[in-house]
């Protein structure tokens, strides 16, 4: 029976695509760069692992390269290859804050849509997995959560809620071939988010307002590349000008169910949702 092969499988997306289609009887081929029994060696810095990744396969959840600025040359002739040998179906990973352009991540939208027969792009806002303490380490100074944000808000989504997407644009009869732009179910801001992980989580936790400068020096700072830094640090500028102040009912359209509310996911996240603060240590 073809397979769905699952790039990024061991990430925060992948790994629930994986899970979800395994629980729904879906044959999936978990693909990652390490030696991994039960996954496929992809890695794209490595065409020599694309083509046998997609022996049999008949649709890929795709995850484009992490960090790199210009992914097209590495993913317009990987879905060639996949439309050569069969595949039918293409659910991209892109993000919210990324349109689709000429250049750049967003690019990878045009070549999805023209290359394979049945696709779908998915646009989730900011994950609230970004604030378990591994992923907010990066942006933690003296216990407090960094961001350039000022009073912006993000209507922040459950990775759940985007593979629960993803496996229906991936296995429905009817292809999706749209875009859809998923979000949680409320718009907050960095303050809201400290304040439910104070009440509801591994608090206590507070925000710290800084420039987009002053947090790119400290990712930067972290080994970030510094062109990387100060982009991303311009994501959170973007923000405090209003640009993630949304919802969407799209999570509940595609999947029948309305998005996980952030404080449900601190609630469910309990001790591993917060900052690595030194106020939260001493607290307990
Ligand atoms: N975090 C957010 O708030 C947010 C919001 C919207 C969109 N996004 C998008 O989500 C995507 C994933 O971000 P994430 O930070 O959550 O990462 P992640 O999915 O947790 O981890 C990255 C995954 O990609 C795989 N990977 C990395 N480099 C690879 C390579 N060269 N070849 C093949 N696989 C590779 C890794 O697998 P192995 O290490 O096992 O090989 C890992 O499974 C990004 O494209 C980001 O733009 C994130």
């Amino acid at each position: 029976m073809p397979e769905i092969l699952v790039i990024g499988a061991t990430g925060t997306t992948g790994s629930r695509v994986t899970a979800l289609l395994r629980e729904e009887g879906v044959p999936v081929r978990p693909a990652t760069r390490q030696d991994l029994a039960g996954y496929v060696r992809f890695d794209w810095a490595n065409r020599e692992t694309h083509a046998p990744a997609l022996s049999g396969v008949r649709a890929v959840y795709l995850v484009a390269p992490i960090g790199v600025a210009e992914p097209a040359p590495l993913v317009e002739p990987f879905l060639h290859e996949a439309v050569r040998q069969g595949v039918e179906r293409v659910v991209l990973l892109g993000s919210s804050a990324v349109p689709e352009s000429t250049s750049g991540v967003g690019a990878l939208h045009r070549l999805v849509r023209t290359i394979v027969p049945e696709w779908t792009v998915l646009r989730p806002s900011w994950f609230m997995q970004n604030f378990t303490r591994e992923s907010l380490a990066l942006r933690t100074r003296d216990g407090d959560i960094l961001s350039a944000t000022g009073k912006g808000r993000v209507a922040f989504v459950d990775a759940a809620d985007i593979a629960s997407v993803a496996g229906r644009a991936l296995t429905a009869e009817t292809p999706h071939n749209t875009e859809h732009i998923l979000t949680g179910p409320e718009a907050l801001s960095y303050d809201d988010v400290a304040g439910i992980i104070t009440r509801h989580g591994g608090g206590p936790v507070h925000h710290r307002a800084v420039t987009a400068e002053e947090l790119a020096r400290h990712f930067a700072g972290h080994g970030m590349p510094p062109d990387f830094a100060a982009l991303l640090a311009g994501l959170d500028a973007d923000i405090g000008t209003g640009s993630e102040d949304r919802v969407t009912d799209t999570v509940e359209r595609v999947t029948g169910r309305p998005p996980r509310s952030f404080q449900a996911f601190v609630e469910g996240a309990g001790d591993a949702c917060g900052s690595l603060s030194r106020r939260s240590r001493t607290s307990r």
